[in-house]
């Protein structure tokens, strides 16, 4: 028999896409930890809402735990994720004279300072994210319970009852949808008009780049595939933003034996793009899989340069290890 030709698809790939600074720091504040002081180090919560990055790192000596009380008491350093800790896990770990290394991102210290400050001015703080993230949880953390309100929703905008309207702030987290992010700071705007706002916006660069690049592709193409896990937010925001600039088909899928083939049969062009904490071996497995079935044609489609870079944290630095 003649072989059966591939049909055509035309992938075009976003960019910016993938790891993120704080997302590369993070892995290499792990990874140098590791070769400083050898396995075991812990680290508390996944590292980066990915599997594959969490498993390769195990398999290097990483111990993953979800809360202080299971590390044992020892010197080995324990790393907490980058999406940042409630004030309590630090000071936890200090009272258990444990090695704490501290992997936030410095863009979600950054709204962590924010919301002190606020604090402190006596503003109530109002924090728009998504209730049970870890970062949530984190910021939340950063001030005495009843300080920040959590806003998930522009219904939560329009109903939140707060004791002085001039003596309000908000905050978000940093891997929001930023036109959904937007709608709720108007709705608030329109209820507060004094309330404080970020100097800069808390939503990150990556973010933001990341969904306007998935805005330019996903009107473009048949169908759009984000590389990344269920639980990493930015993620999940990337697959809705593809759904609502038009894609009719946007799935979100960690590896490929996750595609469900049947959605993609009928397919002449596909977007493609990785949410923050997921790495690019998994975004060109995807394509390589595409391209068993497909005659496949590659375009990148970018919309910013990104030369962001975050130093390792303090203790990991070569000159403190010395
Ligand atoms: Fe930081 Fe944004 Fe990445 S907050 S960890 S740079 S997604």
């Amino acid at each position: 028999d003649a072989p059966v030709a591939k049909p055509p698809l035309s992938v075009l790939i976003c960019a910016p896409r993938g790891f993120c600074a704080g997302v590369v720091r993070a892995i290499d504040a792990v990874e140098k930890a590791l070769a400083l002081y050898g396995p075991p180090v812990y680290v508390r919560h996944e590292i980066v809402h990915n599997k594959y990055v969490v498993e390769s790192l195990k398999r290097k000596g990483a111990i993953f735990v979800d809360e202080l009380d299971e590390v044992p008491d020892t010197d080995a350093p324990v790393i907490f994720s980058a999406h940042g800790v409630p004030k309590s896990v630090p000071e936890e770990a200090a009272q258990r004279r444990l090695f704490g290394i501290d992997a936030t991102c410095p863009l979600v210290t950054k709204v962590h300072r924010e919301a002190e400050v606020h604090h402190k001015k006596g503003r109530h703080v109002l924090l728009i994210g998504h209730a049970g993230h870890p970062e949530v949880v984190g910021t939340m953390g950063q001030l005495p319970q009843g300080a920040i309100s959590l806003i998930e929703t522009i219904e939560d905008a329009g109903t939140i009852a707060v004791a002085d309207p001039d003596k309000l702030a908000y905050v978000t987290q940093t891997t929001l949808s930023v036109d959904d992010t937007q709608a709720i700071v108007d709705a608030l705007k329109a209820r507060f008009p004094s309330i404080a706002a970020p100097h800069k916006e808390d939503i990150c660069y990556a973010t933001t780049n990341r969904q306007e690049a998935v805005k330019r592709v996903a009107p473009q193409v048949d169908a759009m595939i984000v590389v990344g896990s269920p639980n990493s937010s930015n993620s999940q925001r990337l697959r809705e933003v593809a759904e609502r600039a038009g894609c009719p088909v946007a799935r979100l899928v960690l590896r490929t034996d996750e595609i469900d083939w049947s959605m993609f049969s009928d397919i002449r062009s596909l977007g493609v793009t990785a949410g923050a904490s997921a790495p690019e071996i998994l975004v060109e497995e995807i394509i390589d899989a595409f391209a068993e079935r497909f005659e496949v044609t590659v375009e990148t489609v970018s919309m910013a340069d990104e030369s962001v870079f975050f130093p390792l944290p303090r203790a990991l630095r070569d000159e403190a290890a010395e």
